[in-house]
């Protein structure tokens, strides 16, 4: 069994992040999403696995490389426009070849894995195989109506009327008849080959798809809301521990990671936390599911819930909560009087200021 990981797109809904960096290199708990991916399909007992790159290749390569860090070998697959997840099985085909695949969007996080539903496939496989999930606005997904058995009876895009609420997580099982399903379908409103039109092909042929729900935790992480939901998910499962620098009048509660070369002084931090590697803290507050990556300055300032990206700094700012963060951004206090921000913001971003 191979697997095909999604990791193009231009991840509108996360920008400006995304201008400079791909969606799915957006860390959580200091780790990219990505990478909790790679790490479940390794989990599954899959090694080769194909990764459809759009605009930030070079970045999603460098990051990942041969994959060899994951124990994947991994085989990159070039995808000139994010036309459709069914166009990414179309492209992919040669990679594929007869194989039974699992598919995973790459900015997809389920907390338990795909171990057991990767098994149930191999043990008793049919055409193809999908993860839902209840949602409360299954307007946004791909929506499933099923019979009691859990065969999937139709599939429907984003519904403006959804007939159930078992949403299409982001993660799919199929054999190689999937094929002839992906060069059936036209592109849809959006201009994409849907997978969700293929699945529904596959089902009007009489093939057999069947569902699997998942009760488990499990994130589309294409919006700030959900990255930092996940963050905090994650954070709650850290190992704490302190490798860095902690001085006497610091106070350290709960469940913190400070990574080996961070530093705090003076500074009080409550749990969830993690301060990644040369980070330093001094004379601030880190408060519940925040994640600080490498080498950021936080000083006389106070931050929590958010998630901030390396090397970036906050200097005397009270106080920032439900953040996203970018790399190499400086947030501080602009001089003189009267009191006044100044804002040098890239495109897309937005700044929700308290007075
Ligand atoms: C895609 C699928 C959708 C699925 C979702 C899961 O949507 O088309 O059926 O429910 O992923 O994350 P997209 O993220 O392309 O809008």
């Amino acid at each position: 069994m191979k697997a095909l990981v999604l990791a193009g797109g231009s991840g509108s809904r996360l920008r400006p992040i995304t201008h400079t960096s791909s969606k799915q290199l957006v860390p959580v708990a200091n780790k990219p999403i990505l990478f909790y991916g790679l790490e479940s399909i390794a989990a599954a007992g899959i090694t080769d696995v194909g990764v459809i790159v759009g605009s930030t290749a070079p970045e999603i390569e460098a990051a990942v490389g041969d994959g060899s860090a994951f124990g994947l070998t991994v085989t990159y697959i070039p995808q000139s426009e994010p036309l459709g997840l069914a166009h990414a099985v179309l492209i992919a085909e040669s990679f594929l070849g007869d194989d039974d695949f699992v598919m995973y969007l790459g900015d997809n996080f389920v907390l338990d894995g795909i171990t057991d539903v990767v098994e149930e496939f191999r043990k008793d496989p049919r055409d193809a195989q999908v993860l839902l999930t209840r949602v409360n606005n299954p307007t946004a997904f791909g929506v499933a109506v099923t019979d009691d058995n859990g065969n999937v009876l139709v599939l429907e895009e984003k519904p403006r009327k959804p007939r159930s609420d078992l949403a299409v997580a982001g993660v799919y099982l199929f054999t190689a008849a999937v094929h002839e399903a992906v060069r059936a379908v036209e592109p849809s409103p959006r201009g994409e080959l849907e997978i969700t039109d293929a699945l529904q092909w596959m089902i009007d042929q009489g093939m057999e798809v069947r569902s699997t729900v998942i009760t488990g935790y499990w994130k589309d992480t294409g919006n700030v809301t959900d990255m930092l939901e996940v963050n905090r998910t994650l954070l709650e499962r850290l190992e704490p521990c302190v490798n860095g620098y902690v001085d006497e009048e610091s106070e350290i509660i709960g469940r913190v990671r400070i990574e080996a070369g961070a530093e705090v002084r003076r500074s009080r931090i409550v749990g969830p936390v993690i301060i990644g590697a040369g980070s330093v803290v001094s004379d601030s507050y880190v408060g519940p599911s925040t994640s600080v990556a490498e080498n950021c300055r936080i000083s006389h300032s106070e931050i929590e819930y958010s998630i901030v990206l390396r090397e970036s700094s906050f200097d005397r700012i009270r106080r920032v909560a439900a953040s996203l963060v970018g790399r190499n951004v400086k947030v501080a206090v602009a001089p003189g009087l009267p009191a006044t921000h100044r804002l040098v913001i890239g495109d897309h971003g937005h700044v929700q200021l308290s007075s």
